[in-house]
């Protein structure tokens, strides 16, 4: 499916931000290692966190939808499912699962699409393999993991990834043994927090987390705040799009999770914050963002991981704003969904936008941005999204291929964007 984003003009009102990816992969994996019940409310249901609650109903967990983003899962031992897992799209779904059933004790062969097959999977395997975990297969899916844990570790998580670090901590919840994950460079903390919501003993010290002795979870309510990577897009189009502005109310504002509003920030975009408040552990609030001149700013490689999952829609920031843009230490973009370097700088390229990579560097010259182009996008969710909001502020219309796949995360994008008055059509084939 190809989708064509037309200049709108200005984009106005309240964006409904669906619930948060991360949070909401946890939510469920939580609730089914928990002892009881967990009720969740605002799951957010695209195809990535379907794949996840799919795979928990394989391992014999009761999961049940009783309404819209209201759901119910009944914690308890796992079974050892018969058929693969598949995990379409998703790295969190397969990355966070495989620690999981290390923990949990159950064998278990995971699989996934074009995109999830050919991305990393030894940044897993190594430290579950050092806790006694058992594999079948080479560094990328499908692969065979076959638990128990039996030892403890002192992993030390580099490039920062918070599945990773949750994937040992999920493994360790399975052990007595120590277990610790040292961040050089933290990587977004969901796991810890929500780990202590339900009841286990996590220890932070500076750079380090730990679990404690208790490691038994009990089920609980847990209320799913907005999504600040799906927010960004709306955030990003009021910036660039004249005359606009932009609320996005109840989104997570965790500081790991803020880097884009940061960077919207020093580029000196009129952005408020406000009603901020804790829910469930974490900080959540609502954001306003007008249009208003952007300058150009460098962004370096340890502001990176806060805002790993927004620099498509950073890149597309700064085609709007005045001046050089450079944004280091991106070469974990590489091992995303696409690449997602080389794509940035080929779709803003292809829309008449002066883009390029230079290592793992990305560097925009902001200008006029004259669009009329297709673009590529390798079936990554957030390529197509980043650019749909590109044509919302370029000459002419932008068009992105696969747009199908903008569902994984975000399926609601389109109606989201119509509320703000952005006009995105499906074009014929
Ligand atoms: C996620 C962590 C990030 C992010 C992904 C979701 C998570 O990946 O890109 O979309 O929920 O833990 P890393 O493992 O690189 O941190």
């Amino acid at each position: 499916m190809k989708l064509r984003a037309t200049s709108s003009g200005p984009l106005a009102g309240a964006f409904p931000v669906p619930g948060d990816k991360s949070l909401s992969h946890r939510a469920l994996i939580f609730g089914a290692v928990a002892e009881g019940e967990t009720v969740i409310a605002g799951l957010l249901e695209s195809e990535d966190v379907l794949a996840t609650a799919g795979a928990l109903r394989a391992f014999g967990t009761r999961v049940e939808r009783f309404g819209p983003g209201r759901w119910r899962v009944i914690g308890g031992a796992w079974r050892s499912p018969e058929q693969p897992i598949d995990c379409g799209n998703s790295g969190t779904s397969v990355r966070l699962l495989m620690g999981a059933a290390a923990g949990q004790g159950v064998t278990a062969t995971f699989t996934g699409d074009a995109s999830l097959t050919r991305r990393p999977m030894r940044r897993v395997k190594a430290p579950l393999e050092a806790m006694g975990a058992r594999f079948d297969g080479g560094d990328t899916l499908p692969l065979t993991v076959a638990g128990p844990v039996s030892r403890g570790i002192a992993h030390v998580n580099v490039p920062a990834s918070a599945q990773v670090k949750s994937a040992v901590l999920l493994a360790g919840l399975g052990t007595n043994q120590p277990v610790e994950v040292a961040e050089p460079v933290p990587s977004r903390d969901h796991t810890e927090i929500m780990l202590a919501e339900f009841g286990a003993e996590v220890e932070r010290q500076g750079t380090v987390v730990r679990l404690g002795a208790r490691r038994r979870l009990s089920g609980r309510l847990i209320t799913v705040a907005g999504d600040p990577s799906s927010a960004a897009f709306a955030l990003g189009a009021a910036a660039i799009v004249p005359e606009s502005e932009v609320t996005v109310r109840d989104v997570l504002l965790n500081p790991h999770r803020s880097g884009f509003i940061m960077a919207l920030q020093r580029m000196g975009a009129d952005l408020a914050m406000s009603n901020i408040r804790g829910q469930g552990g974490e900080t959540i609030g609502d954001v306003r963002v007008r249009f208003g001149p952007l300058f150009g700013a460098e962004f370096t490689a340890e502001e990176i991981p806060s805002m790993v999952d927004e620099i498509p829609i950073l890149a597309v920031v700064a085609a709007g704003a005045r001046g050089e843009t450079r944004i280091e230490g991106l070469d974990e973009l590489r091992h995303k969904e696409s690449d997602r370097l080389a794509l940035m700088a080929e779709g803003l390229t292809a829309c008449g936008v002066q883009a390029r990579a230079e290592g793992d560097a990305l560097v925009v010259t902001g200008g006029p941005v004259r669009g009329g182009a297709t673009v590529r996008t390798d079936g990554d969710h957030r390529i197509a999204m980043s650019h749909l909001v590109l044509g919302l502020a370029a000459e002419q219309p932008v068009t992105v291929e696969d747009a199908e796949m903008i569902a994984t995360s975000f399926p609601t994008f389109r109606e989201a964007m119509r509320e703000i008055r952005g006009r995105i059509e499906e074009v014929a084939a």
